[in-house]
């Protein structure tokens, strides 16, 4: 099998890489190492590149028989979607119809798609399954939600069949510590929690504490990115078999507060970590847990790493490195 992957330089492209290569799956990374990393990029063949650049596209699928693109490349910022929403839509929608049409026009008719849980919008009820509405509140969530439309539509005119996989809390990192987040500037929860336990931050601000939980703090449903590699994995080969596009809902059904991912990573670190609570972040939703049933019943999908404590015991493993590389 041969796949591009676009974005294979980022937090989970990097990883998807690793797993088709040891499947003996043929890798081509096209990514314009605008958020990833070259020295993350550890197999397969390279090539740097925008999907704004259609001749690119053109020259790269005449050159290669792909069987399958797995799509990786998007920007993720809610906060900045909301700020400068042209950019999202810009690289999120557009580009990604650039390597749609690409697609089509090689003949090339099996995708993977990285999509998220924010094209529910404020959650009706949890856990949230894939007949939950979808009504995104900011543009990050909305182009997701329009690609997904977009691939339902080009299934319909062109055949083009695809998987769209909504992540919940994407976290932790490669076992072996090859792979990580690195994210400039890191906006999410569980690498600032340790680069607080490290030294790297002075403290972990703690976005509001008077929700209707527990806890009074969010809860979320973090999933191991070797989980959610795995989904893509076992998606590809459902897509071939069946040759039907689906969507499915990716976590691991069970919620944590920010004060629980706290108390764990104090625990995994057995460092203090300054705490200040702050003013509730705009748009973060009290609860968000997926009900990832269907991607266990029709992909034989079962997250291997799901305990919070694995999670965090392996990005503090890398928060240790890129605080080793830096100082
Ligand atoms: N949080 C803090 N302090 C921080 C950072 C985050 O308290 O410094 C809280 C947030 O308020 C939230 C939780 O920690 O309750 C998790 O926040 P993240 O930023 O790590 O993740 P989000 O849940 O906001 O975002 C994730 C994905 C997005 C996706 C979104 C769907 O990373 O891509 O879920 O709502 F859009």
């Amino acid at each position: 099998m041969k796949i591009l992957v676009v974005g294979g330089a980022g937090y989970i492209g990097s990883l998807m890489v690793v797993r088709l290569l040891q499947d003996d799956v043929e890798v081509t990374t096209l990514d314009n190492l605008s958020a990833g990393y070259r020295d993350a990029v550890l197999g397969g063949n390279f090539i740097e590149g925008d999907l704004a650049n259609t001749d690119l596209l053109d020259k790269v699928f005449s050159e290669n028989k792909f069987d399958a693109v797995m799509h990786f490349a998007s920007f993720i910022e809610v906060g900045e979607s909301i700020i400068s929403p042209a950019k999202y839509y810009l690289n999120n929608v557009t580009n990604t119809q650039n390597l749609l049409d690409a697609m089509v026009k090689h003949g090339v008719l099996n995708f993977i798609f990285s999509s998220t849980a924010a094209i529910f919008g404020e959650p009706e009820y949890v856990p949230i399954d894939e007949k939950h509405t979808m009504v995104p509140i900011n543009p990050y969530g909305r182009t997701k939600l329009i690609v997904e439309q977009m691939l339902a539509d080009y299934d319909r005119a062109y055949g083009l069949k695809s998987v769209a996989l909504r992540y919940f809390n994407a976290a932790g990192a490669d076992p072996e510590t090859r792979i990580g987040e690195r994210h400039v500037p890191e906006s999410h929860l569980i690498p600032l929690v340790l680069q607080a336990a490290s030294g790297r931050r002075g403290s972990i601000s703690i976005f509001g504490q008077d929700y209707d939980t527990p806890d009074g703090t969010c809860i979320r449903d973090y999933i191991h990115i070797c989980d959610l590699c795995e989904a893509h994995l076992l998606a590809i080969k459902a897509l071939q078999s069946s040759n039907k596009s689906a969507a499915y809902n990716l976590g691991n059904g069970n919620g944590f507060s920010v004060k629980e991912v706290i108390d764990t990573a104090k625990k995994v670190t057995g460092r203090d970590i300054p705490v200040v609570v702050t003013k509730c972040r705009i748009g973060d939703p009290a609860r968000l847990v997926a009900d990832a049933e269907l991607a266990k019943k029709e992909l034989s999908w079962e997250p291997a790493f799901s305990s919070l404590e694995t999670i965090i015991r392996h990005a503090w493993l890398w928060e240790e490195k890129l605080g080793a590389l830096k100082s």
